[in-house]
């Protein structure tokens, strides 16, 4: 585990015992699939002026406790749709998501709210800080939303996150007086307010140099060893190589996947279970 993410604070003392901070909503939590997200034939028809539009075409995924996934495709292939569909940002037209362990799609709006607060850490690539609050508050909202910890913690907590992700000299700013790849790791701290399990990013380093979005990456990087759960979207091919898996959205549909082994970058299982007759080898 890289040095950033030791000594993090306690977390879990106040999660329910399914170790999963399914809260408010027993009886929905379940057991009996092992994936952290899984994606049950999801299907998004968005109804435009010019009629249905079919944005994600039967989706079937299983995201593993403790994988880091990429996720790439043009633009316009459905990955932010994708990621609205389990994040409970937006709801599926046809299909189920359970994520940690739970069926999302029967949480109403308030337990939603929560539910995501609580179960998942989500990173834009436009930041998207609060420009009235400081970074400090900016990470502590998350706290107050979800009351995982005690407010008398809160504050302790917010500058040890920001301290792990190197800019804790930036917590009384506010987010327009602080270089963009600084105002990334304030919303990664942001997403670890919680501890959440499941980190998910949309194009997190789209809108950084490359320098820092390596770093950027390293951290996410951390944060697999330390166990989270992570899928990125990105456009940087080079950086979804790095990544142990890497799915290839085309027009809504699972067109590739690949697998790779961490240390190397090497492929070694192709799964291509969903390949198209005229894509490029992944190997490639
Ligand atoms: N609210 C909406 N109403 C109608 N169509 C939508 C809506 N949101 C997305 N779409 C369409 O669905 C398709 C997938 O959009 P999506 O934003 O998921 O793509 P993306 O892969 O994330 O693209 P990008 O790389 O540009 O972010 C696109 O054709 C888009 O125009
Ligand atoms: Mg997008």
């Amino acid at each position: 585990m890289r040095s950033w993410l030791r000594g993090l604070p306690p977390s879990g003392a106040k999660r329910a015992s399914n170790g999963y901070s399914i809260h408010g909503v027993d009886g929905r939590s379940l057991d009996q699939s092992g994936a952290m997200i899984d994606l049950q034939g999801i299907t998004k028809v968005y109804e435009t002026d010019a009629g249905p539009f079919l944005a994600l075409k039967g989706i079937d995924l299983q995201v593993m406790p403790g994988e880091f996934v990429s996720v790439v495709g043009k633009s316009g292939s459905g990955k932010s749709t994708l990621i609205n569909m389990f994040t409970g940002i937006d709801h599926p037209t046809e299909g189920e998501a359970i994520v940690a362990r739970t069926r999302i799609g029967q949480l109403d709006e308030g337990q939603m709210a929560v539910w995501r607060g609580r179960n998942m850490g989500i990173v834009f690539q436009f930041f998207q800080l609060l420009p009235t609050l400081t970074v400090i508050e900016n990470v502590m909202l998350p706290m107050d939303l979800c009351q995982v910890y005690d407010p008398d913690e809160r504050y302790e907590r917010a500058h040890h996150l920001l301290d792990q992700v190197g800019i804790a000299a930036d917590a009384d700013k506010f987010p327009s007086a602080v270089a963009g790849g600084h105002q990334q790791r304030a919303a990664i701290a942001r997403a670890l307010a919680n501890d959440p399990p499941i980190v998910v990013a949309d194009e997190p380093t789209g809108n950084l140099d490359s320098k820092t979005a390596d770093a950027i990456y390293q951290l996410f990087e951390s944060l697999v060893a330390g166990g989270k759960t992570i899928l990125m979207v990105t456009h940087d091919s080079e950086l979804a190589e790095r990544v142990p898996r890497t799915l290839t959205l085309a027009d809504g549909e699972i067109v590739n996947e690949v697998v790779r082994a961490p240390a190397s970058g090497q492929v070694l299982n192709p799964v291509a279970k969903h390949r198209v007759p005229d894509l490029p080898d992944a190997e490639e």
